[in-house]
């Protein structure tokens, strides 16, 4: 199995071409939860092809996208033409070094990341108080039924390293470094809650 960093390098060039439902319920969710709030800074960690990029940078002063994908930032860098906006190549498994925000967003990231509770200590540390932490993550329920990240190349099918994180794993590792949960909802394809929830997403906010 490729290395996650180096599977995204692959993926780079098709990730904002295939279809992709996971990726595109996402950003609709992103922007149906944060609304019209605006921010001083953000930190959008996992920011990959800056499909969410430019819809953050519209909503603060400052901006921090980060990814440890040269390859994905590549294609998100060539979108983005904005001052407001610094890209940093940085693995989000060592220690955060991105300095303060009042908003950190996880779209989609998390689920390659094994230790919750990393995230959530640099989480803490890096937020200024009243900031906001919003996750969107493939649902554990559609993990549990296969759902993976995979790309196709060379007519060959990758499926990427994933880790389950319950929902009682988010909320647990949330409480514990000082976090309330001011929003959680499910995201259903096509809004059809007769079936398997697509996505689910948390809006913590820091105490
Ligand atoms: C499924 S993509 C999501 C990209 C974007 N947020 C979106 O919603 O389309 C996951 C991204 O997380 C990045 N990523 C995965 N593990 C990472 C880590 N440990 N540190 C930094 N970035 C990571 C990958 O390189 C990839 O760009």
């Amino acid at each position: 199995m490729l290395q996650t960093q180096d599977a995204y390098n692959d993926w780079a060039k098709t990730y904002d071409t295939v279809i992709n439902k996971t990726r595109d319920l996402e950003a609709v969710a992103l922007k149906n939860i944060l609304g019209d709030a605006t921010y001083q800074s953000i930190l959008e960690l996992g920011c990959g092809t800056g499909k969410n990029t430019a819809y953050l940078a519209g909503k603060c002063e400052q901006l921090i996208a980060a990814d440890f994908s040269e390859e994905m930032m590549v294609v998100a860098q060539e979108k983005i033409n904005s001052v407001k906006v610094t890209f940093k190549q940085a693995d989000i498994t060592q220690p955060w070094r991105f300095g303060k925000a009042d908003l950190i967003t996880c779209s989609l990231i998390l689920e390659h990341i094994e230790n919750l509770d990393h995230i959530f200590a640099q989480a803490t540390k890096t937020l200024n108080p009243g900031g906001q932490f919003y996750i969107c993550e493939l649902h554990p329920y559609k993990q549990l039924e296969g759902s993976r990240a995979k790309f196709e190349k060379d007519g060959e099918l990758h499926q990427l390293a994933y880790f389950v994180h319950h929902i009682s794993d988010f909320t647990t590792a949330a409480q514990q470094y000082g976090f309330i949960c001011d929003d959680l909802q499910e995201w259903f394809d096509d809004d059809d809650r007769s079936n398997t929830p697509r996505l689910i997403s948390f809006l913590f906010g820091k105490v």
